[in-house]
This record gives structure tokens, sequence and C-alpha cells, in this order.
């Protein structure tokens, strides 16, 4: 029987892991742990999260060369330099196509409640967009529970459509994240976390 303590341990253990080893995840395992991840909590249990695994490295390859178009205009806008910019989109297209799997993490609002008023439409947003976050927690959770070492990536928000284009989705299927999975090489130190007595108040 393991240990609340043991439990907790276990989830403190979880680390963003950014290099792997090329070694493949199995289809199966992939499987489990997005049965896992669709046990997270959602808003009227509407289940919003819409996932897209890729190992293929030709699909990596377009996305990455995809996304690096939209990041390149980004980052010509804020003003970079050529040479910090190709180092910035280097990097970003190696972390898509390193990493033995990449799951794109959707939100899909079709079957979440609609207001007339922006005030609750945008509460009901804000709750879409909490239950598919607590998915992907659940997501690198259950990675951990595998073995595997995983990291969250927030830039597909800045590249929704070109995404949806490339991986030819349903325009209500809007990207969020992106998950880089894979088994780990490194064992980062964990980093560090505020104090409880700074973001807590007991009342
Ligand atoms: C919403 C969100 C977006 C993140 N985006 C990125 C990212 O784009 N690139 C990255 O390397 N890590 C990203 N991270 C991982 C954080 O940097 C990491 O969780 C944090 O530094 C704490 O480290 P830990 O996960 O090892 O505890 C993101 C995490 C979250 C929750």
């Amino acid at each position: 029987m393991t240990s609340t303590t043991d439990l907790h341990n276990f989830l403190r253990t979880r680390r963003s892991i950014r290099r792997f080893k090329p070694d493949p995840v199995a289809d199966s395992v992939i499987q489990n742990i997005l049965t896992t991840a669709t046990f997270a909590p959602s808003a009227h249990n509407r289940q919003p999260w819409r996932f897209v695994v890729v190992t293929d490295l030709s699909v990596k390859e377009k996305l990455a060369n995809a996304m690096a178009q939209d990041f390149e205009r980004d980052l010509t806008r804020d003003g970079l330099s050529p040479e910090k910019i190709q180092s910035q989109i280097n990097r970003s297209k190696e972390r898509i196509t390193s990493a033995p799997v990449a799951i794109l993490l959707c939100l899909d609002m079709s079957e979440m409640d609609s207001y007339p008023d922006e005030k609750r439409a945008q509460a009901e947003r804000t709750m879409a967009v909490q239950s598919v976050a607590a998915a992907g927690l659940q997501l690198l959770l259950a990675a951990h529970v595998e073995g595997l070492g995983g990291v969250w990536a927030c830039w597909p928000l800045f590249a929704q459509e070109t995404i949806q284009k490339t991986l030819n989705l349903s325009k209500s299927w809007e990207p969020q994240a992106m998950f880089f999975i894979g088994f780990p090489v490194e064992t980062p130190e964990a980093r560090e976390r505020k104090p409880l007595k700074d973001i807590i108040i007991f009342k």
C-alpha cells in the first residue's frame, strides 16, 4: 500500500523535462496517459479538451516549419536581431522534432453553454480553458506515472490558425498548448516554490 507521504512525494517529483532519449513511446502508453488526462474535472463535465498526438517525424517537421514562420514574424516585429531570431527558431524546431511524442491540447467550445451577455460568455470560456488546463496537468502527471518526462509549451497559443491549417483540424479545435513527452535524459532539480506563507491566507 502506498502511503500518503509517498503519493505527495510522487506528485512533487514531477519536473518539466525538455530533453529526451530518442526511444519511441508505445501507443498503449500514450493511450493510458490520455485516458488518465480525461479524468480531470471539467465545468459541467463537458470535457472540452481535444488531443492531437503527433509521432510521425514528417508531421512534426511540417508543424515546426509552419510555426516557425509565425514565430519569425512575431520576433521580427519585436525588433530582435536576425541571429537571435534564427537561434530561437532553431531551438523551437528542435524542441518539436526531437521529442518522441508531441501532444497538441486543444479547446473545443462547441458543447459549452452559450450566453447572450459578454460577462457570462467570458466566464464560460474561462471555465472551459481552466478545464483544459486541468487535463494538461493530469496528462503530465500520468506521463510521470509511466516514468516518462514531459513539458508544457505555451507557444501554440501564438500560432493557432497555422496549426489548425497544418494539421487540417476543425476550426472548433483551438490549440492551447503542446506537450513534449519521452524518456528523460535529464533529472532537473526542483525549481524554487514560493513559501506557503506568501501565497496563503487562512481565515
Ligand atoms: C501554462 C504553462 C506554459 C508553459 N510554457 C512553457 C514553454 O513554453 N516552454 C517551456 O520550456 N516551459 C513551459 N512551461 C513549463 C514551466 O516553465 C515549468 O512548469 C516551471 O518552470 C516549473 O518547473 P517544473 O514544471 O519543473 O516544476 C509552461 C508551464 C505552464 C503551466
